[in-house]
C-alpha cells in the first residue's frame, strides 16, 4: 500500500557543523577482531597479508569507510590489560588471562603494532585506560611510551623499540563502562569521580596537549548525571554507550536510535547545567581570572564511543559477537546516524563498535572478507553525509510495527516508543549539494513523498544521484556465498521540480523498509 509524507528543506536552516569524528571506529581484543581480523600472524606467505602481518583486505574495505579514529584496546578488556605486556621482542611477551571475555591474550598485536597499523592507515588512534586492575603510574607511563620527546625511562624505551619520533595519541579515555557490574573493578559514582580527578590532572601535568574522555553510560542515567558535573573540568569528551537489537533486554532497533537521540539530547543539557554550576563555583571560590577566561570557552562534547546493533543471543561465534546483520540491521544503522546527524551539535566523535568480525560491518574467514549489510549505509554517510547539519521540517504518518520492549523498562521512553515515525531523516549541506538520507521504516508501504526546497527551480539540478539499499526481504543477509543480496543500487533520477512560491517540489518514492540517499546540486 502506499502512504504520503513530506520533506521540506531550507539550505538556510543549519544547526551545526558535522564532525566527521561521527564516523570513527573501535577495535577490541575480543573474538576475532584483532587476531584474525586487523592482523594474520599465522599466515605470513599469504599475499593477502602485509610484512608487519596486516590484512590488505581488510585494511581496503575500511579505507573505504574513510575512518577518522579508531578507539582500542577495548572495551572490557581494557580493564585488565597491561600494555607493558605487549611491548619490544615478541617472543618475550607473555601470554596472559584475560578477564572480560575468559580468553588468553597472546600480546603479539600491542602498542606500537596499533599505532603503526594507524598511521599506516591514516587514522587517528584512541586509547583507552585501564581503571580496572590498572594504576595512574601505569597510565601516565602509557603516555609518556606514545607521546614523550623528553630523554625519560618510557619515551627511551620507545625508542629502542624501534621508533624515535612521539607517536603524538591525542584521544585517552578514563576507563570503559566502570560503572557494570561485569567490569574488572567496579566504581560507584563517588570513587570514579575521585579516582578520575586525580588521574586527569596528572595526565595534563604530563601532557597538556592529550584531549580525555570521562566514562558515561547511556546518556540518561544517574550516573551521567554525577559524572558531567564533577568531571566538566577536567574533560574535554563525555562517553555514552548503547545498542539496539530486537532480543529481549535491549533497546529495540526501531526504537533504540530514538532512546539514543534522547540521551545525546539529556547529555547535552546535563553538559550545560554543569558548565553553569561549575562556573559559578568558580567564582565564589576565587580562581585566577585566566583560568575562568579559559574556562568560559570550555565545551565538553559527546563522544558516542560505542553504538551499533548487538544481539549476542543471536550472533555466533566463540563470544556470542559475531553478527550476521540484516536489511533491517541496516535500516537501524542508517537511523543512528541519522541521529548523529540531527545531533551534530552536541557530538564531537561516535565509534561504531566494532570494525572487524566482531559486531561489524566486516566479516573474514583466512582469505576472505565480505561486507555485511550494514557496512553499506556506514560507507555512503561517511563518504557523503559531510558539511553543516540541516533542520527539516518533515510530515511522515507514524510508524504501524510493533515497537514495544525498546525502553528497558524506563518509563519516560515509553512515550518515545509510541511516537517513532515511518520516516527517519535528517540532511547536510556541503559546498552546493544537498545530502538527503530517509528510512522507510515502514513493513509494509511505500510512501510518495514531496520534497520542497526552499529554492528557486532555476538553481536546482535536476538530475540527483540517488544511493538506495533495499531487498524483497527484511531479513535478507550478505554471506561469503552471497555477498551482494543486500548492496547499494546507485543511480541518476531527474526529479521533476516544479516552482511554486520561489520554492521547487518534486515527488519522489521510498519503498517500504528501504534506505536512500539523495544528493542535490544547487547551481
Ligand atoms: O563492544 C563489546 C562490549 O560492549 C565492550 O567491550 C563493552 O564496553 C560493551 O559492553
Amino acid at each position: 500500500s502506499l502512504s504520503q509524507s513530506e520533506i521540506r528543506i531550507d539550505p538556510h536552516r543549519r544547526m551545526g557543523a558535522i564532525d566527521r569524528k561521527i564516523y570513527s571506529g573501535f577495535l577490541e581484543h575480543l573474538g576475532r577482531c584483532i587476531y584474525g581480523g586487523i592482523v594474520d600472524y599465522d599466515n605470513p606467505d599469504n599475499d593477502l597479508i602485509t610484512k608487519e602481518g596486516y590484512r590488505k583486505d581488510v585494511a581496503k574495505a575500511l579505507k573505504a569507510l574513510d575512518i577518522p579514529v579508531i578507539r582500542w584496546p577495548g572495551g572490557n578488556f581494557v580493564s585488565s590489560y597491561h600494555w607493558q605486556d605487549g611491548i619490544g621482542p615478541k617472543e618475550s611477551r607473555p601470554r596472559r588471562p584475560e578477564l572480560a571475555w575468559l580468553n588468553e591474550e597472546l600480546n603479539l598485536f600491542g602498542t606500537d603494532e596499533f599505532l603503526h597499523w594507524c598511521g599506516w592507515m591514516k587514522i587517528e588512534p584512541y586509547l583507552c585506560l585501564n581503571m580496572g586492575t590498572g594504576t595512574l603510574d601505569e597510565a601516565l607511563a602509557w603516555i609518556e611510551y606514545c607521546n614523550s620527546n623528553l630523554n625519560t625511562y618510557w619515551a627511551n624505551l620507545r625508542r629502542i623499540n624501534g621508533r624515535d619520533e612521539p607517536y603524538n595519541v591525542k584521544y585517552w579515555s578514563l576507563g570503559n563502562e566502570v560503572w557494570g557490574p561485569w567490569q574488572v573493578g567496579q566504581m560507584n559514582e563517588e570513587d570514579y569521580c575521585k579516582k578520575a580527578i586525580q588521574w586527569a590532572k596528572a595526565i595534563k601535568l604530563l601532557d597538556p596537549s592529550v584531549i580525555l574522555v570521562s566514562c558515561g553510560c547511556t546518556g540518561f542515567s544517574k550516573w551521567d548525571y554525577e559524572i558531567t558535573q564533577k568531571l566538566f573540568r577536567y574533560v574535554d569528551f563525555h562517553s555514552i554507550h548503547l545498542y539496539t537489537s530486537d532480543s529481549k533486554d535491549q533497546m529495540k532497533n526501531i526504537t533504540g536510535p530514538a532512546a539514543a537521540e534522547a540521551g545525546i539530547q539529556i547529555t547535552a543539557k546535563l553538559l550545560d547545567l554543569a558548565k553553569i554550576t561549575n562556573y559559578s563555583s568558580s567564582i565564589s571560590n576565587s580562581v585566577a581570572a585566566t583560568e575562568d577566561l579559559k574556562f568560559k570557552q570550555h565545551r565538553v562534547k559527546i563522544c558516542f564511543d560505542e553504538w551499533n546493533v548487538w544481539d549476542p543471543v543471536r550472533a555466533g561465534g566463540e563470544v556470542g559477537c559475531e553478527e550476521k546483520y540484516t536489511l533491517g540491521d541496516a535500516l537501524a544503522v542508517s537511523s543512528w546516524l541519522n541521529t548523529f546527524i540531527r545531533q551534530a551539535e552536541y557530538i564531537g566523535m561516535a565509534n561504531i563498535a566494532q570494525c572487524v568480525n566482531v559486531i561489524a560491518p566486516i566479516m573474514t574467514k583466512q582469505d576472505k572478507l565480505f561486507l555485511q549489510t550494514t557496512y553499506h549505509p556506514l560507507r555512503l554517510f561517511s563518504q557523503k553525509m559531510r558539511g553543516e547539519s540541516l533542520n527539516l521540517h518533515v510530515k511522515t504518518p507514524l510508524y504501524k510495527g510493533d515497537t514495544r520492549g525498546g525502553n528497558m523498562n524506563i518509563e519516560w521512553l515509553k512515550d518515545i516508543d509510541s511516537n517513532i515515525c515511518m520516516l527517519d531523516c535528517s540532511a547536510a549541506i556541503y559546498d552546493k549539494n544537498i545530502i538527503v538520507a530517509v528510512v522507510n521504516r515502514s513493513l509494509t508501504e511505500d510512501t510518495t513523498t514531496k520534497i520542497s526546497l526552499s529554492v528557486d527551480p532555476k538553481n536546482v539540478n535536476p538530475n540527483v544521484n540517488r544511493c538506495v539499499i533495499y531487498n524483497e526481504d527484511i531479513n535478507a543477509i550478505n554471506t561469503f556465498d552471497e555477498p551482494e543480496n543486500v548492496t547499494v543500487s546507485e543511480s541518476i533520477i531527474f526529479l521533476n521540480f516544479i516552482p511554486l512560491n520561489g520554492e521547487s517540489n518534486a515527488t519522489i518514492l521510498f519503498k517500504k523498509h528501504s534506505f536512500t540517499l539523495l544528493e542535490i546540486q544547487l547551481l
